[in-house]
């Protein structure tokens, strides 16, 4: 594998062509303590992301039912959610193959029974299952209009009366996603604010 190709490796393609250099991260989120296989062109390969820790310890979860973590990466947020409740069925899913690979590790890693796993783009790899929560770490690198989509296409997903929950970089989102989220759900709140990110939620209302 030549340099060229090892330095064009974002974490949001598809197969990366750098050779995978492997990492464990050990981390405590929510009280509990959880082991993360990372490696090399996925997304924070050495700690829990600060977004990402934020987004895990104030997101709301359902009672029952089934949630969605997008672009999963190594699978912090699915895997954090699955084993706080395990009446839930938790599907993550990332365009990353390397990184879907690994978040199908951790999740044998953590022991969580009630997660799986699915590669693909967008909420292709979910079409025709209905969430009652979606959970977003967005691939800001890929793009606002990735991040966009990413809103504005959840209600094809959701349950009435389910929730969406992305977090985000202040100084990016902070002006332009409060309208897309008040243009695709009529509503945004702020769960979280802290080291210049926030969690932003809004609920879905089917007509
Ligand atoms: C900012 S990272 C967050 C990863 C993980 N949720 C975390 O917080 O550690 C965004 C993830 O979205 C994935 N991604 C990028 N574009 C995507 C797309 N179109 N569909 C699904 N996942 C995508 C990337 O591969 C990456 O793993």
């Amino acid at each position: 594998m030549n340099q060229d190709n090892r330095s064009t490796d974002h974490y949001f393609v598809a197969a990366p062509k750098s050779e995978a250099k492997f990492g464990l991260v050990r981390t405590t989120l929510c009280g509990k303590s959880f082991e993360f296989l990372t490696a090399s062109s996925v997304f924070s390969k050495r700690r829990v992301d600060l977004g990402t820790r934020l987004l895990i310890e104030s997101m709301v979860l359902p009672k029952t039912g089934y949630v969605l973590d997008i672009g999963c990466g190594y699978g912090a947020v699915g895997i954090v959610a699955a084993s706080l409740n395990p009446k839930l069925s938790v599907v993550m899913t990332d365009v990353n193959m390397r990184a879907a690979r690994l978040a199908r590790k951790n999740v044998e890693l953590n022991k969580v029974a009630n997660a799986e796993v699915r590669y693909g783009y967008l909420y292709e790899p979910v079409e025709g299952l209905v969430f009652s929560c979606v959970l977003s770490n967005p691939p800001v690198s890929a793009g606002m209009e990735t991040v966009k989509a990413i809103v504005k296409e959840a209600p094809k997903v959701m349950a009435d009366k389910g929730t969406f929950q992305m977090v985000i970089r202040s100084k990016i989102g902070a002006k332009t996603l409060p309208s897309v989220f008040n243009e695709t759900f009529g509503n945004c709140t702020v769960l979280a604010r802290e080291s210049g990110f926030r969690v932003l939620m809004g609920q879905h209302q089917a007509v």
